[in-house]
């Protein structure tokens, strides 16, 4: 299936099914769960990592790429899962996790051995115990280096400080890489996300940031293009859907990045807008939505990916980010028409879609109250580093996590409406969103009006309507901060989506924009038409036209 035509699915296994009752999801309950995934339309299930891993930081923490971490089930497991997957037609993506390895690795476990072979897999510098090699900070908070007293070194780590940065200017570092990925595609793999893959390429020198925290230096770093070229050519990605995930990245990289003649990535994520709702930039001060940012950063990325042959992974949620409906729309009266709003708004704009498990039904935020909730070890350090260093209250702090910790989309899948949620029958690793109740797959599956139906309605247009693959796209009421509007062209279609990103009524020309076209989705079910040049609270609506090459003109 053409990519872009295609819906990815994004699985976070510890929380989404648990076959064997032990309160953790597992690879055996994700293929139980394949035929909810095919009755949804996902073409590909991005897994996240389920490689051995000591879990600090869930699984992004490697210690042997070609094993299975035994809670999450064997390799027998994995085969079974792909088995299925290939005949319900779902691809299999996985997550690989370049950027650094677990520091219980084997290769890490060498070098802190003093073996120097190994030691020229990471970022060691020589130093004194009391100053690090250069300032900068780790993405969890606090010092990018970290000390071994018995080898004198330091060694990078932009992550946890169990998270070791590996040296990709060390060619062996890159040939071990590149025969993880074959040993994956081998076993049927059918495409791969990249972990924070614009990290990888470090400066020769490394010194001080004196304006920040030190990611200039290294973000789309100065050889990123030829590593991800050569990974490409030398693991045969060609024949396999790829998506890098993009830190502080820029629209120029992107578009290299996707440009099919450059031949290294189908396509990025990029995160721009989802920083809309920080404060000076920082995630750990809120501050409301910036509708008007919000629009113009998805317009700018939109259409410059677009007038330069890029392709943008298109999304609004994943494993590290609040849930979708809490942070943009609404989960009180208008929780259902918002939810399907926003999905419309993303998922019929040029790119493919990645739904994260859980959105499709409107999932909330976890709703924690205490600190011991939490499971995260970004948001725990936080904590520590908000009450501790910044001098705010627990309640303060407290506060910040209900809105920003990446736990709210954590919290276990809900299948059904029994106590647990139909996760697991064992108390989960992690509680279930306080505000769980009434949301399940169960229940929605069936209905005709929820918010797993319009995922199906959207999903199955993107396949149906070759416009909503292959078509461009240009922006409509550009200037309003109230309606997120766009018209996309090609493949002898028309297609208008209007959504109103209010809880009110909002008027404006709209009639004259959608006239002789035939409407194909939205949000208020029972009603057909469009009211009088109005949206009603966080309406969306979709028209289609076929036009012949010389309407067009
Ligand atoms: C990515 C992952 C995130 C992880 C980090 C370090 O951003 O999505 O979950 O903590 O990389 O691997």
């Amino acid at each position: 299936m053409e990519f872009q035509k295609s819906t990815v699915y994004q699985i976070y296994p510890k929380s989404f099914a648990d076959a064997n009752g032990d309160g953790v999801g597992d690879l055996k309950g994700i293929t139980q769960k394949l035929d909810y995934i095919h009755q949804l339309g996902a073409d590909y299930i991005w897994i996240t990592p389920f490689f051995r891993s000591p879990q600090r930081d869930n699984g992004y923490d490697i210690a042997d790429y070609r094993a299975i971490e035994p809670m999450y089930g064997t390799m027998a497991d994995f085969e079974a899962l792909v088995q299925k997957a290939d005949a319900l037609g779902i691809g299999v993506m996985l997550d690989m996790v370049f950027n650094h390895t677990s520091t219980e690795h084997e290769w890490f476990q060498k070098a802190l051995a003093g073996d120097e072979t190994y030691q020229n897999y990471y970022i060691f510098r020589d130093g004194s115990p009391d100053v690090p090699p250069t300032n900068w900070q780790s993405k969890f908070g606090g010092s990018a280096w970290a000390y071994v007293p018995h080898l004198k070194k330091w060694y990078l780590h932009l992550f946890d400080t169990t998270q070791a940065d590996l040296n990709w200017e060390n060619p062996v570092v890159r040939e071990e890489l590149k025969d993880v990925l074959r040993f994956w595609k081998a076993k049927g793999v059918k495409g791969f996300r990249f972990d924070v893959i614009n990290l990888i390429s470090k400066p020769d020198v490394l010194e001080d940031d004196l304006t920040g925290d030190g990611r200039r230096f290294y973000t789309d770093g100065p050889r990123i293009h030829k590593y991800l070229k050569e990974l490409h050519r030398d693991a045969g990605l060609g024949d396999v859907l790829t998506v890098g995930e993009m830190s502080s990245t820029s629209l120029e990289n992107c578009i290299r990045y996707t440009d099919p003649q450059e031949e290294e990535l189908n396509m990025t994520f990029s995160f721009h807008h989802l920083k809309v709702d920080y404060r000076d930039g920082e995630k750990w001060k809120l501050q409301p939505v910036d509708y008007r940012k919000l629009k113009d950063l998805l317009e700018t990325w939109q259409t410059g990916m677009a007038e330069h042959g890029g392709w943008n992974a298109l999304f609004w949620c994943n494993h590290d980010q609040p849930r979708t409906v809490a942070r943009f729309g609404d989960t009180r009266q208008h929780w259902r028409a918002a939810a399907k709003m926003l999905a419309t708004l993303m998922y019929l704009m040029r790119g493919t879609p990645y739904i994260y498990q859980g959105e499709e039904l409107g999932m909330k935020n976890a709703g924690f109250t205490a600190i011991d909730q939490y499971r995260d070890v970004e948001s725990l350090n936080y904590y520590r580093i908000l009450t501790q260093e910044q001098g705010l209250s627990s309640e303060e702090a407290l506060h910040i996590l209900a809105e920003r910790s990446r736990d709210n989309g954590r919290t276990p899948m809900q299948w059904t409406a029994e106590p647990g949620a139909g996760f697991s029958t064992a108390t989960p690793w992690i509680g279930l969103s306080v505000d769980s109740a009434g949301i399940c797959a169960e229940t929605q599956v069936n209905d005709p009006d929820s918010i797993f139906t319009y995922f199906q309605q959207l999903i199955a247009l993107r396949k149906a309507e070759p416009v909503v693959g292959n078509g461009t796209i240009e922006f409509l009421f550009s200037q309003r901060e109230d309606i997120f509007a766009y018209r996309r062209t090609g493949q002898g279609q028309e297609l208008v989506v209007l959504c109103n990103l209010t809880g009110q009524s909002i008027s404006g020309d709209f009639v004259p924009l959608v006239q002789d076209m035939q409407r194909q989705l939205g949000n208020y079910p029972d009603v057909k038409e469009l009211a009088q040049n109005q949206l009603r609270p966080y309406e969306s609506v979709v028209y289609l036209r076929e036009v012949s090459p010389a309407q067009l003109e």
